[in-house]
């Protein structure tokens, strides 16, 4: 209430006009005149000023229309020119060669933004400045208020991303959409550089194919929920997903999809984050991991061993294993029997018989097909297509690694609660073992233990 003594001095000197500097801006008698305590001192008021007014020239815009001022009804003023042509009497027009105009800019809704006389904040803006005020004068201000919104739209710095005026990019943005985005996510922009992998997304489009850059019901900002949003463009994995007969739990808990692949890019195939068997065996290769199925730590059937499974040299797991789910036992890539006893028919054994030789179960009698015969006599094919007591591979061998050759299984397999020990010993041209099954037997390629 201060002010009221010193409005009451400016009405008493203009009475005498006198011409009074203002300790602020103002200079001449004719703004003096019209802030008046009684009429438009609180134009006085703004922390900016638009030019004109330090000028003291409200009359390039208002122009008297009748001597009689203030009028009852009506007005002794008019503005100079109308919406846009009035600020472009000083004021260059945009020209539509250098962008697209925003709407808004096109009709002439400079006020719609611009107080014309000053602001409490910068660039003359209406509302102090706040764009979330001044903004969603026209725009729909709900969609900024879901759950999760973007850092600087939550700030409600619009003009980080957006031109108020015109741009040559889609939605007013001040570069193309990527390197917009980039320019404050410096970490991903270097991460794109370095990397081998990259997401085909971030290579051909723009950022908000997965993203809503504003605000979004689901976390990250992401365009939707969980492995349903990946599968927006991955259909073939959704049926997988929804009917796999054997489902792998990572798909289904956690991270999901993002539990073994990296979003945007990587240094491994497939998006992985590291090495393939090393993502496997971030849960695999824990001894307290795996309760409901009882399943081994592989880390420890991998350790030191001095034979590995083909594929597992190079780290490959889904050589064998389809991560996203099979309708085969342990999420195998084809058939693999369950149980101990399996005899060979065509189709029993296509899992290994996928990368080995299925004449190596085929015939009574070979020369070439397998090691293990005596003389000709196949003994994959005895032991294995015996079709009343068939054994599965597993009998003989392990699935991922041994510490003797031909990936034999010491530990023995597992039979009912025991396990059936091997105890094979090899020879140039045969062997022996003395399993649970039988008395030690030979069998010699060469020179058949069993002469016919
Ligand atoms: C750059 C142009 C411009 C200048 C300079 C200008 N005005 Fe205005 N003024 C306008 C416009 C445009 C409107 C209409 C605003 C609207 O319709 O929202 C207006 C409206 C007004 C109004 C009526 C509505 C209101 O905001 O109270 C008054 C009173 C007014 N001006 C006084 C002044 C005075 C006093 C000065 C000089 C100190 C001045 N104007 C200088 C553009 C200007
Ligand atoms: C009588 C001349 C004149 C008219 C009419 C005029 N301006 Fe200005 N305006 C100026 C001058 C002079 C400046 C200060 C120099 C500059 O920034 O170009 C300025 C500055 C501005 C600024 C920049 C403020 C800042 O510092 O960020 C904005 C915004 C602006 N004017 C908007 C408008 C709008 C909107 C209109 C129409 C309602 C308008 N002007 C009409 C003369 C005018
Ligand atoms: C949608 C809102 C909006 C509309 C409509 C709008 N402006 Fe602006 N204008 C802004 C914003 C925001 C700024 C930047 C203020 C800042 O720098 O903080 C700005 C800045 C300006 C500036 C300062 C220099 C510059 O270009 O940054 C001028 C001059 C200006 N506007 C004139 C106009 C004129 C003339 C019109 C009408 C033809 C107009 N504006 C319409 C929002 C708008
Ligand atoms: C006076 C009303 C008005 C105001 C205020 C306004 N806009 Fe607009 N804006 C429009 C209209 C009309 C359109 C075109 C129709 C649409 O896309 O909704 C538009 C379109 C846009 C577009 C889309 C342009 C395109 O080519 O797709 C963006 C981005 C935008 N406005 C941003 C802003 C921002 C940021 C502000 C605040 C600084 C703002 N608008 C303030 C009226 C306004
Ligand atoms: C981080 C950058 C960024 C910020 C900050 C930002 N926007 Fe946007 N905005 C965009 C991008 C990118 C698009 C176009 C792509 C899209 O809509 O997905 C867009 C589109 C728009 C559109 C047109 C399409 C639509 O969604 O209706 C409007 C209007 C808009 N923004 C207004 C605003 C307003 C108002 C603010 C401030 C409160 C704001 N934006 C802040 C990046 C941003
Ligand atoms: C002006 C700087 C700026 C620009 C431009 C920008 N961002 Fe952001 N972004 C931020 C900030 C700040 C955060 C919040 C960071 C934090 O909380 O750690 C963020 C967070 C994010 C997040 C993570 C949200 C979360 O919860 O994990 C995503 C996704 C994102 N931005 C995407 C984008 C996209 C897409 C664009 C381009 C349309 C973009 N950003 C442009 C500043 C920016
Ligand atoms: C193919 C879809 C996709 C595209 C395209 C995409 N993102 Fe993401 N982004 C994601 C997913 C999924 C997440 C969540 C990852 C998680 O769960 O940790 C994410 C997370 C983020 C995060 C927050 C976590 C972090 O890594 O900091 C930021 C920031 C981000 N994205 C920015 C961007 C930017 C910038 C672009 C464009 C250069 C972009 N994204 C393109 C899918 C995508
Ligand atoms: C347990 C780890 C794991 C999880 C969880 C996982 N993936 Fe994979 N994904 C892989 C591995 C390993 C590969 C590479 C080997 C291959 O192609 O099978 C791969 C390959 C892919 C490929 C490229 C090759 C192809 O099969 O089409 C896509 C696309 C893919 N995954 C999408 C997804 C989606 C979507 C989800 C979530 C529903 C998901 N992944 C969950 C491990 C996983
Ligand atoms: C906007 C569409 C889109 C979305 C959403 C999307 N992807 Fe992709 N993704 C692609 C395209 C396109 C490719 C390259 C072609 C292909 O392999 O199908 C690809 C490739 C991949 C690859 C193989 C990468 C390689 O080079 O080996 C993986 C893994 C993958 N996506 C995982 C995901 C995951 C996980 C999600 C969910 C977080 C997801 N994608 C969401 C479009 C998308
Ligand atoms: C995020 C943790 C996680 C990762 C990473 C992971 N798995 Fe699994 N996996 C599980 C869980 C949980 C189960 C179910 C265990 C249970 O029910 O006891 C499982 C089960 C399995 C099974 C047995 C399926 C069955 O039902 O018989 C196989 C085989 C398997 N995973 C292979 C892999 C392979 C190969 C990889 C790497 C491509 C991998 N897993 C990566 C968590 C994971
Ligand atoms: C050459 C094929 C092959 C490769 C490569 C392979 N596996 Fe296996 N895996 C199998 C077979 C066959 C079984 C079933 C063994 C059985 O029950 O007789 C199996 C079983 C499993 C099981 C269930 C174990 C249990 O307790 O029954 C898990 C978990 C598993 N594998 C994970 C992995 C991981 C992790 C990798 C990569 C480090 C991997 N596998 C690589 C063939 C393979
Ligand atoms: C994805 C392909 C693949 C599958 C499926 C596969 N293997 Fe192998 N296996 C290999 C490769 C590669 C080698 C090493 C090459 C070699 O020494 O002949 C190998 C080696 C072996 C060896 C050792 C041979 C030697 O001379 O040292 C045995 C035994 C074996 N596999 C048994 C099996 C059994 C049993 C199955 C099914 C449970 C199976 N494999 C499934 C690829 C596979
Ligand atoms: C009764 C034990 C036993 C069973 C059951 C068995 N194998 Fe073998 N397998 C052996 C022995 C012993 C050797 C090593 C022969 C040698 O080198 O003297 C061998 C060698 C192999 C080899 C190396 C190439 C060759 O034939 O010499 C492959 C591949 C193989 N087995 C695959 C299989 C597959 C696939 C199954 C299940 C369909 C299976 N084995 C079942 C004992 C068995």
């Amino acid at each position: 209430m201060k002010n009221h003594k010193i409005i009451f001095h400016f009405a008493r000197l203009i009475s005498f006009f006198v011409i009074v500097i203002s300790p602020l801006f103002f200079t001449q008698s004719i703004l003096a005149a019209c802030l008046t305590s009684s009429c438009h001192q609180q134009l006085k008021t703004f922390a900016q000023l638009h030019e004109p007014l330090v000028e003291g020239e409200c009359q390039a815009c208002h122009e008297r229309v009748v001597e009689e001022h203030p009028l009852k009804k009506g007005s002794s003023f008019k503005l100079v020119a109308d919406g846009a042509a009035l600020c472009l009497e000083c004021h260059d027009a945009f020209d539509p060669a250098s962008g697209k105009l925003h709407d808004a800019v096109a009709e002439g809704e400079c006020l719609a933004c611009h107080n014309p006389h000053g602001s409490n904040g910068d660039g003359l803006l209406q509302a102090g400045g706040d764009l979330k005020v001044i903004c969603f004068e026209c725009h729909d201000g709900t969609p900024f208020a879901q759950e999760f919104v973007h850092g600087p739209a939550a700030a409600g710095v619009c003009l980080e991303c957006h031109d108020p005026h015109q741009s040559n990019n889609e939605a007013l943005l001040l570069h193309d959409s990527k390197s917009l985005c980039l320019r404050c996510h410096a970490d991903l922009a270097t991460g794109l550089e370095d990397a081998t992998v990259i997401h085909a997304p971030l290579n051909d489009e723009a950022c908000n194919s997965c993203h809503e850059v504003h605000a979004s019901p689901f976390a990250h900002l992401l365009k939707g929920d969980g492995p349903k949003f990946c599968f927006s463009c991955h259909k073939e994995l959704a049926d997988k997903y929804n009917k796999a007969g054997t489902k792998h739990t990572a798909l289904y808990k956690d991270g999901r999809c993002g539990n073994c692949h990296a979003p945007h890019f990587s240094s491994y195939a497939a998006l992985l984050p590291e090495r393939e068997s090393d993502v496997c065996l971030r849960c695999h290769g824990k001894d307290d991991f795996h309760r409901s199925k009882a399943l081994k730590n592989i880390r420890t059937e991998l350790t030191e061993k001095e034979h590995l499974h083909g594929p597992l040299n190079d780290g490959d797991c889904s050589a064998c294993h389809d991560p996203h789910g099979s309708d085969f036992y342990r999420l195998l890539v084809n058939d693999y029997p369950e149980s101990f006893y399996a005899p060979y028919r065509k189709g029993t054994y296509a899992f290994c018989l996928s990368c080995h030789e299925e004449n190596l179960l085929r015939f009574p009698e070979t020369s070439i097909y397998t090691l293990f015969r005596d003389g000709k006599r196949n003994l994959h094919y005895t032991h294995v297509a015996d079709p009343r007591k068939g054994r599965s591979c597993r009998a003989c061998h392990q699935a991922h690694a041994s510490n003797g050759p031909k990936l034999v299984n010491e530990d023995g397999a597992p039979f009912g609660n025991w396990k059936i020990p091997l105890r094979l010993v090899l020879t140039e041209t045969g062997g022996s073992c003395s399993p649970g099954c039988h008395r030690r037997m030979s069998y010699d390629r060469k020179n058949p233990v069993i002469k016919k």
